[in-house]
């Protein structure tokens, strides 16, 4: 039996801070990723690593596309920087920043190269941030008028949009020093935060669909996914129950956002300062919801459950990535299942990837098993998703370029292709070459 469908996407993603460089070029605005790593005094940042270059993609695409086509990639997910379309998040647009999107797309798709474009990935224009960011319910209509603006553009080229990418990150921004923009907030403004992103996705959604209706636009939750130590059909129901759980770390599950915009409703787990917000909500916000046509699910590890559905920990010494995340392939099985189940929609996985601290090798090629191994294990889950009934559409690989990871900087290496970071070179990894044949095959070489 085929382990993919045979319309099944394969791909790769990236984020435009994470990649593009060129952080004040052709009439860019700041957005607050740029003012968070240029604090005066020091950034959070690892190193004060910046993405002032990154991979100078906003330079070097045409190389990029060259090199996807190379390895067979039928679909890049990238972002749109915001603030170098509309400098200010709103009203006047940069032309030289649409121009460059423009030509992106239109490379991608003379490459036979589908562009998924995610509206947003965490990189506000500043101009928004100090007029409240994500917690000023101005936000939605202000998102909606950047969609529409994006749509217009694009319309009939884009067939499948993201609008936001793994809103529980960009809260931690408002709790944590670890996101910008690095702000305290209180539970009640991270609940509230997280309604106008479900509003904002909403009205987003409903503006490109005005413009294009033809498009699928999906939403990027991220959070905590658990599947069972041991498979019975038991289990599985206390694994499921564990996953949607708002107990304990609430901002960090799939529903908190999931919730809203397909259910139109919190769950009964949700904590006192979410209720006490949830109490405030007007029945016209829950009617304004829209659930999107798919869930793009960003999965890196998951949590093992025991039959109770209680955390089991990991070992000492237990399998982990560069930046100590456990290894847990079996998460790929569980997670697309229990989401299918909540909420009924078609899913993609929109990234799945290993950091490592790869290295050129003496014979001048950067050699990466894990990496292999690590994909090999994960996409072999996501089969015995898709057996069991996962409408899951496609596989984005995170990523396809070495690049900015955030507060860790440079230090950690996600990319199936290696970049040189004093000379920008570009090598492609052992990994690069295993996924297009993965691709060509339509996984069908995960068998061997
Ligand atoms: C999810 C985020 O969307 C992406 O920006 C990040 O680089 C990866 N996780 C890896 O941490």
């Amino acid at each position: 039996m085929a382990l993919f469908p045979s319309d099944f996407t394969w791909g790769v993603a990236c984020a435009s801070y994470q990649c593009e460089g060129g952080w004040n070029a052709d009439g860019k605005g700041p957005n607050i990723w740029d003012d968070f790593c240029h604090r005066v005094g020091g950034s959070p940042v690892k190193n004060n690593d910046n993405g002032d270059v990154a991979c100078d993609s906003y330079h070097r695409y045409p190389e990029d596309i060259a090199l996807m086509k190379q390895h067979n990639i039928r679909a890049y997910r990238f972002s749109i920087s915001w603030a170098r379309v509309m400098p200010d998040g709103d009203g006047a647009l940069n032309e030289a920043g649409l121009a460059y999107y423009d030509d992106l797309v239109n490379r991608l798709l003379e490459n036979g190269i589908e562009p998924m474009v995610t509206l947003y990935h965490w990189d506000l224009p500043s101009a928004l941030q100090y007029r409240g960011g994500w917690l000023n319910r101005e936000i939605v209509d202000i998102f909606a008028r950047y969609a529409d603006v994006i749509a217009r553009r694009f319309k009939g080229r884009v067939r499948r949009y993201m609008t936001i990418n793994e809103p529980q990150c960009i809260a931690l921004g408002y709790y944590t020093d670890v996101m910008a923009p690095g702000w305290r907030c209180p539970d009640e403004d991270i609940a509230r935060l997280f309604h106008n992103i479900a509003l904002a996705h909403s009205a987003a959604q409903r503006a490109i669909k005005a413009v294009d209706p033809g498009t699928l636009v999906g939403l990027v939750p991220c959070g905590r996914l658990c599947y069972p130590q041991e498979d019975t059909p038991e289990n599985r129901e206390s694994a499921y129950r564990a996953c949607f759980d708002l107990t304990g770390r609430w901002a960090f599950n799939f529903n908190i956002i999931l919730d809203s915009v397909v259910l139109r409703r919190y769950d009964e787990s949700a904590p006192e300062a979410v209720r006490k917000f949830a109490a405030t909500i007007p029945e016209s916000d829950w009617a304004a919801m829209e659930a999107p046509d798919f869930i793009g699910v960003n999965v890196y590890n998951g949590t093992m459950v025991d039959a109770e559905g209680r955390d089991v920990d990991c070992y000492p010494g237990f399998q982990r990535t560069a930046c100590k995340w456990a290894i847990t392939p079996e998460v790929m099985h569980f997670g697309p299942l229990f989401l299918y189940r909540r909420y009924g929609l078609p899913l993609i996985i929109s990234e799945n990837g290993l950091s490592c601290n790869d290295i050129i090798f003496r014979d001048g090629q950067v050699h990466d098993p894990k990496r292999i191994d690590f994909l090999h294990r994960y996409l072999t889950e996501l089969s015995r998703a898709i057996a069991e009934g996962a409408p899951v559409k496609g596989y984005l690989q995170w990523s396809f370029l070495d690049n900015f990871e955030w507060a860790n900087g440079y230090d950690e290496r996600f990319g199936i292709i290696y970049v040189d970071y004093p000379t920008l070179r570009r090598i492609p990894k052992d990994s690069a070459r295993w996924y297009a044949q993965v691709i060509a095959t339509n996984g069908e070489s995960l068998k061997a």
